[in-house]
């Protein structure tokens, strides 16, 4: 159906899908045209003499492996980064951008890999910040919230963009943020949309419902450039994918239905597609988290986790699936000690440990991947080896006696880079200069660290290359034969099933069924998430 389309939209152009490597010539003059592009960094050519050229009115992804450039060349597009060298036209017309506003000025919005909202403002305040309307006549010169609120509904409308304009960004989870982003980017009258990695936080209701949107926007001659690690979402909303590898264009234009995921990965990173997968159980009796009855309730009093009750022994991986926001931030928060629980025991190791601080739980071995690395993972100021002391400064190897050891951290810093393969030109450069996998790499080195008897693992792989992702599932395996129980949340399914030993489904904050990993079907969960089918 979407294939017909595309292949009729086409048509309607006079563009002919050609023999020769099945890429798409167009024939009229490109959004957005990038020639010669090249960006260095200390130590690292990030783009090297990248070509590309996006035509109006289409979606054109862009895949490559963590650190291969995407999110540099997108930044350069959007007025972040400086090239070195190449140029930019937009609509054939040459432009030199200095800044994000003389990007936005000439049409080019972005949505970041992470994003920027401000927590304590309401949606509308985000969405209005820094182009408020003012009102005019007696009120002249005031922020016309009316204005901006009507227009904003209206936007969301027309985009099928559901958000509501008065709740605090705070209490929103990761899918409707990345709406408020969206839509922040349309108000300042955006014609090109460049999404980095943005389905990496949904769950696959919520990519649908992406999806439908960018067709939406399509329709209405928008361009959207977007960055994915998931190439079947790739081959089933682009209408042309673009490859980068190692800072350059290895494949440009290709048409969706020409190539598969397979010759999408190799052109990438020049191997087979790797799946998540448990062989042997490894799962023991003794019980190392047992979390009972535990109740974290808002500040209204209205429960986000409603009496949970769940265990994990030694060498099992709990999985847990919901769609996000339905308590498991607050669920993971309350474990590691971050939030307060309103009922309930926690009881790790033996020990009721519901009343620690989060430190003493840590030291006492709970390591934690979060959800959201910019907030929790990292200071993206500070060098990597001062990220590897963070959350463990009172441990080794960062701490001899009273003194943090730099030497050790150093050297500690040293073999999570080389084991985790994260790339770097070194361990003294911010972890900002990382790309985004790449610095997930990092966390995950860091937690699996010191060998934790509980490893709490949000989204462990989001982000993450297709090679990556293999050596962290493989690290997941390992670290479970050795006897660690892990708590498991991803939004990727396939993950989820492949990795869990045992896998619950959280529901409004209530556990409403337990699947069994070796049977269900990732349809099956995802209608147990929403509380639309009959679990298993
Ligand atoms: N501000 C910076 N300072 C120094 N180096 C940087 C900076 N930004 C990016 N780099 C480096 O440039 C290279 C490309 O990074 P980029 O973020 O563009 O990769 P990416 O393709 O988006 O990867 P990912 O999939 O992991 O997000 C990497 O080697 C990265 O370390
Ligand atoms: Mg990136």
């Amino acid at each position: 159906m979407r294939r017909r389309r595309g292949a009729a939209r086409r048509a309607r152009r006079g563009r002919v899908p050609e023999a020769g490597g099945g890429a798409l010539v167009p024939d009229q003059v490109p959004a957005v045209r990038l020639t010669s592009i090249t960006k260095r960094f200390p130590g690292v050519v990030a783009n090297r003499d990248i070509n590309l050229s996006i035509e109006p009115g289409e979606v054109h992804a862009l895949c490559g492996e963590n650190g291969a450039g995407k999110s540099t060349l997108m930044k350069i597009l959007y007025g972040m980064q400086r090239p070195d060298e190449g140029t930019i036209e937009i609509s054939g017309e040459q432009v030199s951008f200095r800044t994000p506003a003389d990007a936005i000025a000439r049409g080019i919005g972005m949505v970041h890999q992470h994003f920027k909202l401000a927590d304590n403002l309401t949606v509308l305040e985000n969405v209005i910040l820094g182009a408020e309307p003012r009102a005019k006549g007696w009120l002249r010169g005031r922020i016309d919230f009316a204005a901006a609120r009507a227009r904003i509904q209206e936007m969301s409308k027309a985009y099928g963009l559901r958000v509501d304009p008065d709740v605090l960004v705070e209490t929103l989870g990761v899918g409707e943020r990345q709406r408020v982003e969206i839509l922040k980017v349309l108000y300042r009258g955006a014609r090109v949309l460049i999404l980095d990695e943005p389905t990496a936080v949904l769950v696959p209701q919520e990519v649908e419902e992406l999806f439908g949107n960018l067709r939406e926007l399509r329709a209405e001659g928008l361009t959207v450039l977007f960055i994915s690690h998931k190439l079947d979402e790739v081959l089933s909303v682009a209408d042309t994918i673009s490859v980068i590898r190692r800072g350059t264009t290895v494949a440009t234009r290709l048409d969706p239905s020409q190539v598969t995921s397979r010759r999408l990965a190799e052109l990438m990173v020049g191997s087979q597609l790797p799946t998540p997968e448990l062989r042997d159980s490894t799962v023991t009796e003794d019980v190392q988290l047992e979390v009972g009855g535990l109740t974290v309730l808002t500040p209204q009093g209205r429960p986000v986790v409603d009496d949970v009750s769940l265990r994990i022994r030694r060498g099992e991986i709990v999985g847990l699936a919901g769609v996000e926001g339905n308590g498991q931030s607050e669920l993971i928060e309350a474990i590691m000690g971050l939030r307060s629980a309103d009922a309930g025991t926690i009881v790790f190791g033996g020990e009721d440990i519901a009343h620690w601080p989060t430190r003493r739980r840590r030291e006492a071995g709970i390591a934690y991947i979060p959800e959201d690395r910019h907030r929790h993972g990292l200071v993206l100021e500070a060098s990597l080896w001062e990220n590897r002391v963070l959350g463990h400064q009172t441990q080794r190897p960062n701490v001899r006696g009273p003194w943090v050891d730099r030497r050790g951290a150093r050297r500690d810093t040293t073999r999570i880079v080389r084991e985790y393969d994260v790339r770097t030109p070194g361990i003294d450069v911010p972890a900002a200069a990382l790309s985004g996998g790449n610095q997930q790499k990092l966390i995950v080195g860091r937690e699996m660290s010191g060998e934790p008897h509980l490893l709490i693992a949000a989204h462990p792989t989001r982000g993450i290359d297709v090679g990556a992702q293999a050596a962290i599932w493989d690290y997941l395996r390992q670290a479970r034969a050795d006897g660690l129980a892990v708590l498991l949340i991803s939004a990727d399914l396939e993950e989820l099933i492949g990795m869990s030993d045992t896998l619950h489904v959280i529901l409004r904050g209530r556990l409403v069924a337990e699947v069994d990993p070796r049977t269900v079907t990732p349809e099956e969960l995802g209608s147990a998430m929403t509380g639309a089918g009959d679990p298993a």
